[in-house]
C-alpha cells in the first residue's frame, strides 16, 4: 500500500494515483459481486420515494473510504451514504458506492462504482467500474480516457439522427416531468433511439467509449456524474448543465456527448428545458 505526500501533490503521479484507485474500486467489487450472489429484497431499506439502500452499498462506501484514505489521507469525502463526514481543505472524493442500486436489488446486470478526486471545485481523476462486464473506465488530468487499458474516444457521429442517446427517468422529483416528456417524444422521433441503463455513472462512461451519442437527466447527485463527466471530457466530449453552463456536477442537470453533434443534442434540450 502506498501513501501519497498531499503535500507534494503537484508532483505526485496523477496516473499512479488512478491506477490505485482502479485496484480498489475493483476489490470492493468483489465484495458486491459477493453479495448478488446471495442477496435478500429483505435487506433493502427505503430513503425515500423509489430511493432504495442496503448494507452491500453501505459496506462498499466504508471500504471505499478506508482504502481511499490509505492512498491520501488527507482527502475528504462528498459519498452517497454519508459514512464518512471528513471535509478536506483542497481534496475530496467523491463517491458513489454502489451506482444502479435498483439494478442490484432487482438482479439485472448494471451497476458500477464510481469514484472522483476532486481539487478545490476541479475533478482531477475519475475512475467507474462497471461490475457485471469487468470494465474500468479510468482518465486523470491531461490524459487520455481509457477502458480496461485502452484509449476510448466519443462517437464521431456528427448528427442527433445518427445518434442513440441515454437517459434517467425521472423516479421521484417530477416537477420536470412534462419538458421531460416532450423532450423525450422529441428524441424518440429524431435519434436512432433512448436507453435507460440504470445507472448514471454507467451511461457516461458509454458517452465516452462512442456507445451512445449522449446523455442527459435531471435530479442526479455530484456522486452519481462527476466521474463519469470528466471521463467523457478526457475522451473528447461535452459535458453542460442543462442551459450550456458548467454547473452540472452540483446543479442537478447534466448534458454530456460527443463533440460532432453535441450543439444540434444541447440546442434540444434548451428548446424544452428553458
Ligand atoms: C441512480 C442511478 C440512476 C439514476 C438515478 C440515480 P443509485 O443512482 O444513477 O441511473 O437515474 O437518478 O439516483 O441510487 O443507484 O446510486
Ligand atoms: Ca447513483
Ligand atoms: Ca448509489
Amino acid at each position: 500500500m502506498v501513501t501519497l505526500n498531499i503535500n507534494n501533490f503537484m508532483s505526485i503521479d496523477l496516473q499512479f494515483l488512478t491506477r490505485e484507485v482502479c485496484r480498489i474500486a475493483k476489490e470492493t467489487a468483489s465484495f458486491i459481486r459477493e453479495e448478488q450472489t446471495k442477496f435478500s429484497i429483505s435487506a433493502v431499506e427505503t430513503k425515500g420515494k423509489n430511493d432504495f439502500v442496503s448494507y452491500v452499498d453501505k459496506t462498499s462506501e466504508k471500504k471505499l473510504i478506508h482504502s481511499l484514505t490509505d492512498i491520501l489521507p488527507e482527502a475528504g469525502f462528498i459519498a452517497e451514504e454519508g459514512t464518512s463526514s471528513k471535509k478536506g481543505i483542497k481534496y475530496n472524493w467523491i463517491i458513489d458506492p454502489l451506482d444502479g442500486t435498483t439494478n442490484f436489488i432487482h438482479g439485472i446486470p448494471c451497476y458500477a462504482i464510481s469514484i472522483a478526486l476532486m481539487r478545490d471545485d476541479k475533478i482531477v481523476s475519475g475512475v467507474i467500474y462497471e461490475i457485471n462486464f469487468d470494465e474500468c473506465f479510468y482518465a486523470w488530468e491531461n490524459s487520455k480516457a481509457y477502458l480496461n487499458e485502452k484509449e476510448i474516444n466519443v462517437s464521431p457521429a456528427a448528427k442527433l439522427s445518427d445518434s442513440l442517446l441515454a437517459t434517467g427517468f425521472p423516479y421521484y422529483d417530477y416537477h420536470r416531468m412534462n419538458e421531460y416528456m416532450e423532450l423525450f417524444k422529441y428524441f424518440m422521433q429524431h435519434t436512432h433511439g433512448l436507453r435507460r441503463l440504470g445507472s448514471a455513472a454507467t451511461d457516461l462512461t458509454y458517452v465516452a467509449c462512442g456507445r451512445f451519442e449522449g446523455f442527459y437527466e435531471y435530479s442526479l447527485q455530484p456522486w452519481d456524474v462527476a466521474a463519469g463527466a470528466f471521463i467523457v471530457q478526457q475522451a473528447g466530449g461535452k459535458v453542460t448543465d442543462f442551459s450550456g453552463g458548467e454547473n452540472y456536477i452540483f446543479g442537478k442537470e447534466i448534458v454530456a456527448g460527443n463533440a460532432a453533434c453535441f450543439d444540434e443534442f444541447l440546442n434540444a434540450v434548451k428548446k424544452y428545458f428553458i
